[in-house]
C-alpha cells in the first residue's frame, strides 16, 4: 500500500481545567495519489487532526508517520522544513498578508524554500495562471473577491508542489457558487504523487473525494470509499 501519512494509535486530549479528550487512539494510512473529504459535527476534531497531520499541533499519544518515517513532534526545526517542502495548507480565512500583493504572497513562500527570487516569482506567476488570476497578480487581498482570494491561497500551498494538501473549510467562508467554483480547482489538483484530505461541512462538497471519512466518537469511520 502506498501510504503517505500512517497515524498509528493517534490520540489527543487537551488539557484545560479539564480533560477534553478529542482523537481516541485513531489508526488510519492516507495513501498517495487520493482525495479524503473529512466530515463531523463541529466539535468533533476535524481541525485538530489537520493540525496534528500538518505538525503545527502535536498528539497527546501516537505514532504520525510521514512518508514512513516517524515524526519526532519536539525536532520543530526538522518538521518546519518537512512542513514547508511536503504539505501545503489551506485555511477557512485565508490569512494572506494584507500588505503584499497577491503575487507576492505567492512568491514568497515560494522563497522560504529556495532563496532565488526570479525563480520564485516565475513559479509563482505560472501557478497563478492555473488558477485563473494572472490578471490579478498585482491586486492586495483586499482588492480581491473571496473566492479570488481563496484561489491565490490554493495558489500559496501549491507554489512548493508538495505531496500532501490539507484544507480545513476551505470554501467555508464563501457563497455557494463561489465555493463549487474553488472546489473544482481542489479537486483538479489531483496528482497520483499528491494526497489531498480537506474538512468540510458540505455533503455535496464531501461526495466529490475518492473517499469520504467522518470523524465520530474521536475516530476515523469510512462512509464510502472508491480505493482499492
Ligand atoms: N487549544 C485548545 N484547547 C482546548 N480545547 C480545544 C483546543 N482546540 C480545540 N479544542 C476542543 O477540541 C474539540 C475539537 O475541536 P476542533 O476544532 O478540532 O473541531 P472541528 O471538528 O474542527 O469543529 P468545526 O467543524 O467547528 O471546525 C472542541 O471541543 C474544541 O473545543
Ligand atoms: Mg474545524
Amino acid at each position: 500500500m502506498n501510504s503517505l501519512i500512517s497515524l498509528k494509535n493517534i490520540s489527543k486530549t487537551f488539557l484545560n481545567d479539564k480533560k477534553i479528550p478529542v482523537l481516541k487512539k485513531i489508526n488510519y494510512s492516507f495513501l498517495r495519489g487520493k482525495v479524503y473529504s473529512l466530515m463531523g459535527p463541529s466539535g468533533s476534531g476535524k481541525s485538530t487532526l489537520l493540525n496534528i497531520l500538518s505538525m503545527i499541533d502535536k498528539p497527546s499519544k501516537g505514532l504520525l508517520l510521514i512518508d514512513n518515517k516517524e515524526i519526532n513532534f519536539s525536532n520543530t526545526s526538522i518538521n518546519d522544513k518537512i512542513r514547508s517542502k511536503k504539505i501545503g495548507i489551506v485555511y477557512q480565512q485565508n490569512n494572506l498578508l494584507p500588505d503584499f500583493t497577491a503575487l507576492e504572497n505567492v512568491y514568497l513562500s515560494s522563497l522560504a524554500l529556495n532563496d532565488n527570487k526570479n525563480k520564485s516569482i516565475e513559479k509563482a506567476k505560472i501557478i497563478i495562471n492555473k488558477m485563473g488570476l494572472s490578471s490579478r497578480e498585482g491586486h492586495y487581498p483586499s482588492e480581491l473577491s473571496g473566492g479570488e482570494m481563496q484561489r491565490i491561497a490554493i495558489a500559496r500551498a501549491l507554489v512548493n508542489e508538495p505531496d500532501i494538501l490539507l484544507a480545513d473549510e476551505p470554501t467555508g467562508s464563501l457563497d455557494q457558487s463561489t465555493a463549487k467554483e474553488v472546489f473544482k480547482v481542489l479537486r483538479n489538483l489531483k496528482t497520483k504523487n499528491r494526497l489531498i484530505i480537506y474538512a468540510t461541512h458540505n455533503r455535496f462538497f464531501a461526495n466529490m473525494a475518492d473517499c469520504k471519512l467522518e470523524m465520530i466518537d474521536g475516530n476515523i469511520k469510512t462512509i464510502h470509499g472508491r480505493i482499492k
